[in-house]
């Protein structure tokens, strides 16, 4: 595969708006997982902290945790195709990665619909900053780096 253009200005984007949802993770993380089952109710079932209950629990530690991994590495994915034109996760990590959610029963269009939530909470954590610019910057970004996880998916298989 080519490089892939992924320029300063989208890098500083996505690090920003970072910096900004990080600072209420439970706020956030809470808005993500409620998107996350607007758009895909079936979802639930997949979130061992979700099946069991009838709303999105406040502060649990799994959900907070997904929630952060996706963003984070999402921004690191961004740092990475600016600096090395694709993306960098350690073999390991994407094995890791590749075989929890295939264990969990996660499919490709399930990441379509983490794509959307983790946009509508850019969009509330962003309030006036939130522009296509940054939208494009985050959704480039966690494209590629789904596609990664995806493919380890696919060889597992
Ligand atoms: C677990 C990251 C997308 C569903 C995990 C874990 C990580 C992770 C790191 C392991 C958590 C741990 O045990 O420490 C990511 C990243 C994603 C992504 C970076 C996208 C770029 C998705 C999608 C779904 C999903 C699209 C399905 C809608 C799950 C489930 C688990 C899991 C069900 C097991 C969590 C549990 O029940 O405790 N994910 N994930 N993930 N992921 Fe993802």
């Amino acid at each position: 595969m080519g490089e892939i253009e992924f320029t300063e200005k989208q890098e500083a984007l996505v690090k920003e708006s970072w910096e900004i949802l990080k600072q209420d993770i439970p706020k956030y993380s809470l808005h993500f997982f409620s998107q996350i089952l607007e758009i895909a109710p079936a979802a639930k079932n997949m979130f061992s902290f979700l099946r069991d209950s009838n709303e999105v629990p406040h502060n649990n530690p799994k959900l907070k945790a997904h929630a952060v991994k996706v963003f984070k590495m999402t921004c690191e994915t961004a740092i990475q195709l600016r600096e090395k034109g694709k993306v960098v996760v350690a073999d390991t990590t994407l094995q890791y990665l590749g075989s929890v959610h295939l264990k969990n029963g996660v499919l490709d269009l399930h990441f379509e619909v983490v794509k959307e939530a983790l946009v509508r909470t850019l969009k509330e954590g962003l309030g006036e900053k939130y522009n296509e610019e940054v939208e494009n910057a985050w959704s480039q970004a966690y494209d590629h780096l789904a596609l990664a996880i995806k493919t380890e998916m696919k060889q597992e298989d």
